[in-house]
């Protein structure tokens, strides 16, 4: 059987201990919690988190995907109904809030609501009641409400496509997530241990992860968040044989100010030209006493952070994908990875 990947959360940025620190100070309060972010940025996970650090821990977590029922279905999915109350509904159905009760119901993509829902959906938050489709019976429910999107919901509620008084009671304590690219520092640990545990998974020893390697993942974009780079190193897992990771196929990562050929004309274009050639030099190792950084006289994650910034990477200057670096580079040993999530663990 296909053992499910740990829904551990990891991470060791600043902006990631902000989250914890907002979702140890949330959870008990028991009030509904607005998560927003990308996709992939791990708001369901977060939920999940609120709730296992609730008082309703040993009560059910039920999720409701808004984006992926039919409108039409939703509010019986939502509330429940009767037999008979509409065709097909063979039998009496519960909802999920009244699944959810004692516990916690998370409403993910919340933004996909439809209009002529939100009302109900309203008093069911406001008054902890609602009627079966079909029924007349009030039913008296203890749930707490934790709501996710990727979109814009304050512009939704501007367009009037969400309505204001819903937000709000959605909105008492938003949780915003940010995206990968902005806490690069949560690479490494999301390496260590999505390679852990896809090779306890697939029966793997795997215990170096080159250095390069962290590097050219701390130089991508990241469209698709921890969900991306989990499945990228999901296949770097697949195609590794011995025991040190195979640097993943990645996509050209975005440059956002060019490459290094430019003339001359800012301070930027200077540093950009200075950078390149240090890192041509060292054959674009970025860390190590040899690396770059070193050379640079500047902490490792600074260089690559200043070379995101100016767009530097070594698949810019190449036309096409590549696969990064070489299987000699200097190693990250597993024992390193071991103690950092031990940290990351302290979170
Ligand atoms: N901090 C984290 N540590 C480890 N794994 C994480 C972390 N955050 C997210 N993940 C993993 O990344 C994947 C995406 O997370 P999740 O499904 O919670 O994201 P999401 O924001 O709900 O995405 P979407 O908007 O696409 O629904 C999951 O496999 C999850 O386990
Ligand atoms: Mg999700």
């Amino acid at each position: 059987m296909r053992s499910a990947i740990k829904r551990e959360l990891i991470g060791a940025s600043e902006k990631f201990k902000a989250v914890m620190e907002q979702v140890d100070l949330v959870a008990p309060a028991d009030c509904s919690v607005l998560i927003q972010g990308e996709t992939g940025t791990g708001k369901e996970v977060i939920a999940r988190a609120l709730h296992g650090r609730s008082r309703r821990s040993n009560g059910p977590f039920v999720t409701l995907n808004c984006a992926a029922i039919p409108a039409g279905l939703l509010e019986s999915e939502l509330f429940g109904h009767e037999r008979g109350a509409f065709t097909g509904a063979l039998s009496q159905t519960m909802g999920r809030f009244q699944l959810a009760h004692n516990g916690t119901l998370f409403l993910d993509e919340i933004g996909d609501l439809p209009v002529e829902l939100q009302p109900k959906l309203l008093r069911a938050l406001q008054e902890q009641e609602f009627e079966r489709l079909g029924s007349t019976q009030t039913i008296r429910v203890d749930v707490r409400i934790v709501a996710a999107t990727n979109q814009n919901l304050e512009q939704m509620v501007n367009e009037r496509r969400f309505r204001t008084d819903l937000y709000y009671r959605l909105n008492v304590f938003p949780i915003v997530l940010p995206p990968l690219r902005e806490r690069i520092e949560d690479i490494p640990f999301l390496v260590h241990h999505f390679v852990q545990e896809f090779s306890r998974r697939m029966n793997k020893t795997i215990d170096e992860i080159p250095e390069h390697v962290i590097d050219m993942l701390c130089l991508h974009d990241w469209p698709g968040n921890i969900r991306e780079l989990q499945n990228l190193i999901e296949r770097a897992v697949v195609m590794t044989e011995g025991r040190i990771l195979r640097p993943p196929m990645i996509e050209r990562p975005t440059s956002p100010s060019g490459n290094s050929s430019k003339p001359v004309r800012t301070l930027a274009d200077a540093e950009r030209i200075h950078i390149t050639e240090t890192l041509r030099k060292t054959n674009w190792v970025v860390g190590g006493r040899s690396g770059a950084a070193a050379q640079l006289g500047l902490p490792r994650t600074t260089l690559i952070a200043r070379m995101r910034k100016l767009g530097i990477s070594r698949e810019a200057l190449k036309p096409t994908p590549i696969w990064c670096g070489s299987r000699q580079a200097e190693g990250m040993r597993f024992e390193d990875g071991r103690r950092a999530l031990a940290r990351a663990a302290a979170v």
